[in-house]
């Protein structure tokens, strides 16, 4: 993600994860309060992968803290305490994080009072496809638009030309290598939170999926299509190398329902609780109401592209030099823009609940 908190930064543009985390807040909320019933631990531990840097960081567990908060003088219960592990990949920019701690804790204080907490707030940098925690001390994990990113690129897919992921015209053995690329990541990632859980305790995912099996190639409007026409467009008039864009894929998948409930059940650590799903404008900010296009194709373009471009930036970069960096972003917003004036193209998300068994 881009770094720091300028413009082009992942913390300035993140209003479709900020939208996702709120659309799924209930069902964590939900989780979290009837846990917490259930165990009365003295130290709630929380661990949120893939936290990236900027105001979602921290915003899940303001709310996570708050929904405890409310249910505490219910139960008659004094308010446990709280460690809170935020976990990304090394380069993360966790300073930005921890920049943001003392109004974190500042706003922890007005929202619940001086009596509720402590909360001790920690950064753990490393993958979460490999062990993060020592064993059984987390009661709660929560990931928010993180698995869908694979731990690599799978292999065997250079036929993939022109597409820098599945596509309309994708091979069938590039779904195959996606999906269990999907398959592997995501067990491996149960095995390795299955250790450091307690037996138990529970886990809220969001990720970008699918309901169906169908492949994403088959809907034409898939945001990462656009992109890699934009990307065709610039190979035809010479501004990238064609065999750039046929050796570029990135390591993403979104899985259908039955994909992670296939995985979460052959792997075994976990009960499957429930799958919620929403779906989410391009644009979130739009206001569709009694239109099915937005107002200014222009504005909610460059939203999206500026939302692309904070996420896949630094891959982009690391493949192709930055020389087109701009120019492509640009055309990509137009392209977007031009999808945007005439339908309401949509993605959906994938809320998944479960207890350590
Ligand atoms: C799109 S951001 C979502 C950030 C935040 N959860 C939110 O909702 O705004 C995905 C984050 O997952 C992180 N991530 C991807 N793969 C990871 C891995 N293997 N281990 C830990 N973090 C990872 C990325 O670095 C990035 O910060």
């Amino acid at each position: 993600m881009k770094e720091g908190v300028g413009e082009k930064s992942y913390a300035k543009n993140s209003f479709y994860q900020k939208t996702v985390l709120s659309k799924a807040k209930p069902f964590i909320e939900e989780t979290i309060v009837q846990l917490y019933c259930k165990t009365f631990p003295q130290c709630l531990t929380i661990a949120d992968l893939g936290c990236s840097s900027g105001p979602n960081s921290l915003f899940i567990i303001s709310e996570i803290l708050k929904a405890i908060n409310a249910v505490c003088p219910k139960l008659g219960r004094s308010p446990p305490e709280f460690q809170v592990f935020l976990n990304d990949l090394p380069e993360n920019d966790f300073n930005t994080v921890f920049k943001s701690t003392p109004h974190f804790y500042e706003k922890f204080t007005s929202d619940n009072g001086q009596e509720f907490g402590p909360c001790f707030v920690a950064g753990v940098p490393g993958s979460f496809y490999n062990r993060l925690f020592p064993t059984k001390t987390l009661d709660f994990v929560h990931s928010s638009c993180g698995l869908h990113w694979l731990s690599q690129v799978p292999q065997g897919i250079d036929n993939n030309k022109g597409n820098v992921y599945l596509a309309r015209t994708s091979p069938s053995n590039v779904y195959e290598a996606y999906s269990e690329q999907f398959n592997r990541d995501f067990s491996v990632f149960l095995s390795m939170r299955s250790k450091e859980m307690i037996v138990g305790g529970c886990m809220v995912i969001t990720v970008i999926g699918r309901r169906n099996l169908d492949l994403p190639s088959k809907d034409y409007r898939y945001y990462l299509e656009v992109f890699s026409k934009t990307l065709r467009d610039m190979v035809s008039e010479g501004l990238i190398e064609e065999a750039k864009l046929n050796s570029f894929n990135l390591p993403y998948y979104t899985p259908s329902i039955k994909e992670v409930q296939t995985i979460i059940q052959s792997e075994g650590s976990f009960v499957l609780d429930r799958v919620e799903t929403f779906d989410n404008d391009w644009d979130t900010s739009e206001d569709y109401v009694n239109r099915d296009f937005v107002h200014d194709k222009i504005k909610s373009g460059e939203l999206v592209a500026k939302g692309l471009r904070a996420v896949v930036e630094h891959i982009f970069v690391s493949h192709f030099g930055d020389s087109a960096l701009e120019d492509l972003f640009c055309r990509y917003a137009k392209d977007v823009g031009e999808i945007l004036a005439k339908e309401r193209p949509q993605t959906t998300t994938l809320v998944i609940c479960m207890t350590k068994n």
